[in-house]
C-alpha cells in the first residue's frame, strides 16, 4: 500500500529496497544502539537492513515508515498495535541517523504517525519507555503533546547496567 504521510521537507513513506545501504549506514551507530532495545543490532550490518525492509516492505496497513528529508532516506518510524487486552494501544518507536538529529525532524514525524494512526489503526492510546539518559526523545514527545506517566524503576537492563524507563503516552483526542 503505497501511504505518504507529508509535512514540510518531512515524508513518511514505505520502504524501498534502495533504503538497505544508507539504512545500515545511518543505524550502525553506537549513539544510536544504546538508546533502542538489544533488537537493533551493533554493528548494524547491510544484511540486517535488508531483512527489516524484506520484512515491512509491503504492509497493508503500513504501520512501518521510512522517514524522508529534503527527499533523503534518514530513518524509521513505525507504530507496534498491541495484542490482546492491549490491542487498542501501539507502541511508538524511532531513530534518525546522526547528522540529521536536532533540526526538528522526529518531531514532525512523531507528529504525523501520531494523527495517522489515531484515524487509520483503531487505536486509542500511543505510549513507549524512554531510557532514564535519553533526554532528547524525552524532550520530542513532551513537544508532540505526550505525557509523562511515570518512571520505572530499573525497568531497563542495558549494557551492562539497570537503567529507570520513562513512560510517555498520548490519548486520542487529549
Ligand atoms: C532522539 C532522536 C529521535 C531525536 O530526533 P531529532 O529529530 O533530533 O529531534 P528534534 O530535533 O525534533 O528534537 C530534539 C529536541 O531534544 C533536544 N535535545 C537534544 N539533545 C538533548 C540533550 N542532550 N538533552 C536535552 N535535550 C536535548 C533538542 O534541543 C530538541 O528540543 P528543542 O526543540 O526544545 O530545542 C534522535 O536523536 C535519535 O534518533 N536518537 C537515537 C535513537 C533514539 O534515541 N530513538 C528513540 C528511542 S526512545
Amino acid at each position: 500500500m503505497n501511504t505518504e504521510l507529508i509535512s514540510g521537507d518531512v515524508k513518511l513513506r514505505g520502504f524501498k529496497k534502495s533504503d538497505g545501504f544508507r539504512m545500515a549506514e545511518l543505524a550502525n551507530n553506537e549513539k544510536i544502539s544504546r538508546n533502542l532495545t538489544d533488537g537493533f543490532p551493533h554493528p548494524y550490518t547491510l544484511q540486517h537492513a535488508e531483512e527489516f525492509i524484506g520484512r515491512f516492505m509491503d504492509q497493508d496497513p503500513v504501520t512501518i515508515f521510512a522517514i524522508e528529508f529534503k527527499g533523503y532516506y534518514v530513518g524509521n518510524i513505525g507504530l507496534v498495535k498491541g495484542t490482546d487486552i492491549h490491542r487498542k494501544t501501539a507502541e511508538i518507536g524511532y531513530f534518525i541517523g546522526e547528522p540529521y538529529w536536532n533540526k526538528g525532524i522526529v518531531t514532525v514525524a512523531v507528529n504525523l504517525i501520531t494523527e495517522y494512526g489515531f484515524k487509520n489503526l483503531d487505536i486509542a492510546r500511543i505510549h513507549t519507555g524512554i531510557f532514564e539518559y535519553n533526554t532528547a526523545s524525552q524532550r520530542v514527545l513532551e513537544k508532540c503533546g505526550f505525557i509523562k506517566e511515570g518512571v520505572f524503576q530499573k525497568s531497563v537492563f542495558k549494557q551492562d547496567k539497570f537503567w529507570n524507563e520513562v513512560r510517555f503516552a498520548k490519548i486520542n483526542g487529549s
